[in-house]
């Protein structure tokens, strides 16, 4: 194999301080139970928002910046750790008022305002179980996560109420809506108690969960424990490399996984000072906010990356980013342009890390003192046992195509899929957890990334499921049916395109291209007002019929086939085609 090898000045590393200096070693003798004892009480308590807030309170950090937020408009606010402590335990006092309990699921349906992070942070506090949502979402999506969580209170803002004020009437289990942006909400924070009395939650008990996609079936609810922020807190010290004078930017939102564990928990349970930044995607805007914030470490995502490259490198050229010290990328495969750019754009590579929502927290990453082989994801997070297996479980000999699979025991390993055993179980085969990733590892232990080994879409680095959209699709009169695959993209790495078979009537009425057109553009807006706004097809393909197996199913990989021009494989089990 051919690749680029990026060698990393080990002298320099060295006296710059970085966490982990020598990977092999640090392999070798790494310990969760040792790093357990940093964050976990005597008493054998662990409550992830005390880590992350109140145990800084009674040190120096006391009066730290821990949140810095910066909006569309450019108005900045700013939260010690303190200011964060006293706050989370007042919005604790409010829930406990509206009858929140231990256990019980609390969802956020809130924009990146200080608010989402507040009450996050509360609800842990108080023993309850966070729920994130992303604020694209739209009824149907957020009635499927509410409904599958029998999810008995809501935050959220003014602006975004009306979308839950449709479905509240069928959800049975909520109880109340906070609203955070009114007067009466202002009112309750300022007469609340800042004294609360943290729940003496245990390691492994549920903290928070998000819905995920896979390839069939509603999203599913991926629940966390509060032990996961020792690995949150140990992967964005050795991974995102975070130091105590660290000015760190994390530009996901919390309705995903990168948001909640390294904006949020991990890195504030290092003390480091974290932006939030809650306006839209801007090249000029984020070089902006990386200079005046004077931001060292940057965590994003390639499709971000690669939006930034297509304005070229003299827009980076013209700030002062010297302060920047360390960037890495997640959540989808980072291309060796992107790297390659920005080396020439920030005199510095990104390090491409790999995780998921289940995962909980990082597992495989290219660290700051570990050479970067250009196109790896690099190599496991100490602690992190991983490996390429067969589908039965078997591991592969270097440079085989196979599963990406890890070995259960990482502390950020989600330990429920909610409500659904079996299909927790079906993660683990032959004692390994399986990603649904397939990859490969070379001699060197260094891995590869080729793909998802099912019909998940990533697009943009979000994770959408073929078949919610195929299901908001098929509500819409037009649609009798609907596949939906992720075709490659240059930018954002996958679109959706959906495969739109028509009822017979509206076949009829469509005369010409223009009468296709606008039934197009109709069935996209469809779906972003009822699912989500990231989540709709950018193309649409009327269709005869789709391929389907006997039982009835889809056959996506065909549609995709089809897509890409490329051999269709075995047609055997198809129905009809
Ligand atoms: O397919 C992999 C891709 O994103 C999936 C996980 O998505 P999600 O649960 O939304 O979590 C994303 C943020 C951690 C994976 O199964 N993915 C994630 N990181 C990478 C990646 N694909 C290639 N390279 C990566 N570094």
């Amino acid at each position: 194999m051919k690749y680029e090898v990026l060698k990393k000045d080990k002298t320099d590393e060295e006296t710059s301080g970085h966490a982990l200096h020598d990977y092999d070693k640090m392999y070798a003798s790494f310990s969760w139970k040792a790093s357990e004892k940093e964050f976990v009480s005597d008493d054998g308590c662990l409550n992830a928002a005390y880590v992350a807030i109140d145990r800084h309170v009674g040190t120096w950090r006391r009066n730290k910046l821990a949140l810095i937020f910066e909006d569309e408009a450019g108005f900045i606010e700013k939260f010690t750790f303190e200011d964060l402590s006293l706050l989370s335990n007042k919005v604790g006092n409010i829930l406990k008022d509206f009858g929140a309990e231990r256990g019980d699921r609390v969802f956020l349906f809130l924009p990146r305002t200080p608010y989402l992070y507040i009450s996050f942070l509360a609800i842990l506090k108080i023993g309850g179980v966070a729920g994130a949502l992303f604020s694209a979402f739209q009824e149907q999506a957020l009635f499927d996560r509410l409904e599958d969580s029998s999810t008995s209170i809501v935050i959220t803002t003014s602006q975004l109420l009306p979308r839950l004020s449709g479905i509240r009437k069928k959800l049975k289990n909520l109880k109340h809506i906070i609203t955070v942006d009114t007067d009466d909400f202002k009112t309750s924070v300022a007469n609340a108690s800042a004294d609360l009395r943290i729940a003496g939650t245990r390691p492994d008990d549920h903290a928070f969960m998000l819905y995920t996609s896979g390839t069939t079936g509603k999203p599913k609810g991926v629940v966390h424990v509060h032990k996961a922020i020792v690995h949150q807190a140990m992967s964005a010290r050795l991974v995102l490399d975070l130091k105590e004078d660290d000015t760190y930017w994390c530009t996901a939102d919390p309705g995903w996984i990168t948001g909640i564990s390294y904006e949020i928990l991990g890195n504030l349970a290092l003390g480091i000072t974290t932006l939030v930044f809650s306006g839209r995607f801007d090249p000029k805007r984020w070089y902006t906010l990386l200079a005046a914030h004077k931001v060292t470490v940057w965590y994003t995502a390639p499709t971000a990356i690669r939006m930034l490259m297509a304005q070229g490198v003299s827009l980076p050229k013209s700030f002062d980013l010297s302060n920047l010290r360390h960037l890495c990328s997640v959540g989808e495969p980072l291309n060796p342009e992107a790297i390659r750019w920005s080396i020439k754009a920030f005199g510095r590579p990104f390090h491409d890390t790999w995780f998921q929502t289940e995962t909980g927290a990082i597992m495989i990453a290219n660290f700051a003192t570990l050479d970067i082989r250009v196109g790896s994801m690099g190599k496991p997070m100490p602690g992190v046992v991983a490996a390429i297996v067969d589908d039965s479980g078997r591991q592969v000999p270097n440079g085989t195509e196979g599963n990406i699979a890890l070995r259960p025991g990482w502390p950020a390993m989600m330990q429920a899929i909610w409500k659904r055993l079996g299909k927790y179980h079906s993660y683990f085969i032959n004692g390994w957890y399986m990603s649904g990733d397939h990859g490969t590892k070379d001699g060197d232990g260094y891995f590869w990334f080729i793909g998802r080994a099912d019909d998940v879409i990533k697009t943009s680095g979000e994770r959408v499921g073929p078949f919610e959209v195929e299901s908001a699709l098929v509500e819409h009169p037009a649609v009798v049916e609907a596949g939906v695959i992720g075709k490659p993209d240059e930018l954002r790495g996958e679109i959706i395109k959906a495969f739109v078979v028509l009822d017979k009537d509206q076949r009829s009425k469509i005369k010409n291209q223009k009468d296709g057109e606008r039934l197009k553009e109709e069935l996209m807006e469809y779906v972003k007002k009822h699912l989500a706004g990231h989540a709709y097809p950018r193309e649409i393909e009327f269709i005869d019929s789709l391929p389907k197996t006997r039982s009835g199913k889809i056959m996506r990989r065909i549609l995709k086939a089809k897509e890409l021009g490329l051999p269709v494989g075995d047609t055997s089990t198809l129905e009809e085609y």
